[in-house]
Parts: structure tokens; sequence; C-alpha cells
């Protein structure tokens, strides 16, 4: 049996993890041998392969980032994307598939296994934490502990000069890492996607605790949106699954914070630091995890489903049902944070 491996999507830390994790296993325990496809569902449109064996994955267990590169290419949306993935895989005599990815990754390979019959098993990720099935998809721990060692630093700088820091932190559609990492940081605002925020709150908030002689820091996911407006882009760029590139909301904030409350106001954007570098040690068992359950899926020929975490058991559940829709903060949730806000 040989099984092909791809990481697809924004890169995070524990890919590399998983592959290592999927690898040991196989070739160990069931005699399987392995091939990478380069750059996640590039490689087998393209036919682009790494070798992939227990010497190659040997020390990447702390590497950020993946072995085997990774892209947002949209396979669906290539000319005759199914039929050249199908001969690929003919080509490299591969049966199955495991695919590490989010909601992107995972949709394709939903579509390839449930209307085409290719034998793909998944496996979340995403720093976003924004899967849903799942209770949490590893990288999103480093990008918490990340942003939160980043706000900590901010909190002195801001109180030796008394100017509002806006952190900017990554979270397209949700607020997991502005939410966790504010309520770890202390926070004075968070700003999530999920709920429109009313810049006017935002700056009574900020004047608040200018009064109570500390310097605010305003944390903001870069997917959140004024009340009063759309959604804030520093240009109109699209990757190839359509969606707008997004950051410019911090840098908008900082603005209008100046100017509504004459007080000097400063943004940091973390961007790619959240993704980059070696994953903490939840992200490493979970990863692992993840990789041990996704080849017993594909020893099981458990087809079309993904493996997920459900407290401390990992389940598989199918991946159709798991991209359906996106976990977004539950309102209640970001309610309990209001206590800190101003
Ligand atoms: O999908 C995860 C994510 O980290 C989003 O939060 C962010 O908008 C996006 O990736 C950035 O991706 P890229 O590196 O392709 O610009």
């Amino acid at each position: 049996m040989r099984v092909g491996v791809l990481t697809g999507g924004g890169d995070c830390p524990g890919l590399n993890a998983v592959i290592r994790a999927i690898v040991r296993k196989g070739v160990q325990e069931y005699d399987y041998d392995f091939i990478g496809f380069r750059d996640g569902w590039r490689g087998p449109l393209e036919g682009e392969t790494v070798p992939l064996s227990i010497p190659a994955v040997r020390g990447i267990l702390p590497r950020g980032g993946t072995i085997l590169g990774s892209s947002r290419t949209n396979p669906l949306g290539a000319e005759h994307g199914v039929r050249r993935i199908r001969d690929n895989l003919a080509k490299y005599e591969v049966d199955s598939l495991i695919t590490i990815g989010g909601e992107d990754t995972l949709g394709v390979a939903a579509t390839l296994s449930d209307e085409h019959g290719i034998k793909c098993v998944g496996v979340p990720k995403t720093i976003d934490n924004d899967l849903s099935a799942t209770d949490y998809t590893f990288g999103f721990d480093t990008a918490v502990g990340i942003a939160t060692e980043a706000i900590d630093r901010l909190h002195t700088t801001a109180e030796s000069h008394m100017r509002v820091l806006v952190v900017e932190v990554m979270g397209r559609h949700a607020g997991w890492i502005a939410l966790h990492s504010g309520l770890a940081g202390g926070a004075n605002v968070i700003l999530i996607p999920e709920q429109r925020f009313d810049i006017g709150q935002v700056c009574a908030w900020v004047t608040s605790r200018f009064r109570a002689s500390y310097a605010p820091i305003v944390v903001v996911a870069e997917g959140a949106v004024p009340a009063q407006g759309e959604l804030i882009l520093k240009d109109g760029s699209h990757d190839s699954f359509g969606h707008v590139r997004l950051s410019g909301v911090g840098e908008w904030l900082a603005k209008e914070i100046e100017s509504r409350t004459g007080k000097e106001a400063r943004t940091t954007v973390l961007g790619h630091v959240q993704r980059g570098g070696t994953p903490s040690a939840f992200d490493r068992w979970l990863a692992t995890r993840f990789g041990l359950h996704a080849i017993d899926a594909v020893r099981d020929g458990d087809f079309g489903t993904m493996v997920a975490l459900k407290g401390t058991d990992i389940v598989r559940v199918p991946i159709a049902e798991a991209t359906a829709r996106l976990k977004t903060v539950d309102p209640a949730l970001y309610a309990e944070a209001g206590v800190f806000f101003g």
C-alpha cells in the first residue's frame, strides 16, 4: 500500500509532527510506503513529489513549517483538475491520500472523496481554530502563545509612553486567537469578526483606561468589521480560493482612536510571526495524535473522514460535515471577556 501525503493552505506549527507520526506508524506498524506531494494540491495536480520515509522524517518534530511545502492551489478550479490528479496518483501508484489542511484544502478532499471516489483522509489544521467538528486544531495554541507574549511586551512600552497600542492578530472569520490571547494578555479591548464593533464604544473604553492611569491595549482580529462600515483592507487582492487578503483594520483603528480621543495610538501587526517557528508542546501532542489516528483511518479503509479532537479523544467525522460550516466564537463566550474592557 502506498499512501500520499500533502499539506495545503497557510502553513502552521505542527505540520511536520503530523507527517512524522503518519510515516513512523505507517512504516513500522503497517509496512506501508509513502510519497509526499509538494505544495498542497499543486503536487498531485502537477505530479510533483517528495520522498517520504522514516529517515526523511527524523528530527522534524519541533520544526515549524512543512517539509512538503504548502500552497493555496485549488485543483477544482484548474483545467481537467480531477483527471490530472487521478492520472498522477495512478502514475505514482498511490492508493490513498492523507490531506492536512484547513477548510479549503479539506473542502477539496471532501469533493474528491465523495464525488470522484479518490480515497482521502483529512487532518484538520489552521492557526485560526475555526474548523467545526474538532475542539482544537494544532497551530492555534502556538499562535495564541506568540500573540500573548507580544501583548505582554506591548503593555510595558505602552505604559512608558502612555499611548494606545493596537495589536492586529490573524483570524479571518473567527476571533479565537484575538479572544484567547486578549484574555491571556489582559487586553483592554478585544475585537472579533463575529461581532461588529462600535468605534465610539472602543474610544470610550480607551479613554476610561487612561482615566485609571493605564495605557490601553486593543487586540483586533484582522477580520473584525466596524458597525459603521465595511471590512477594512490594505489592498483588494485575492488568493486562488477567492478569499480577499486581509490586514488593515489595525492601522485604521489607530488613526480613528487618535483623531477621536486625542491620544497617540500605534499599531503592531503580528502577521506571519504567528504561523512561524517551533510548535508548542500542546500542538506537538495534538499533531502527533492526529497523525497516528489518520494512518489508522487509512488502514481501516475509512475514507472521506477527518480525524478530530473531542475532549481528549481522537474521533473520525465525515470531512464534508467538518467543512460545511465554520466554528466561530459564541456571543456568550465573547461577552465573558467584556468584564475587562475599558
Ligand atoms: O488561514 C489562516 C490564516 O492564517 C488567516 O488567518 C489569514 O487571513 C491567512 O491565513 C493569511 O494567509 P496568507 O499567508 O496566504 O496570506
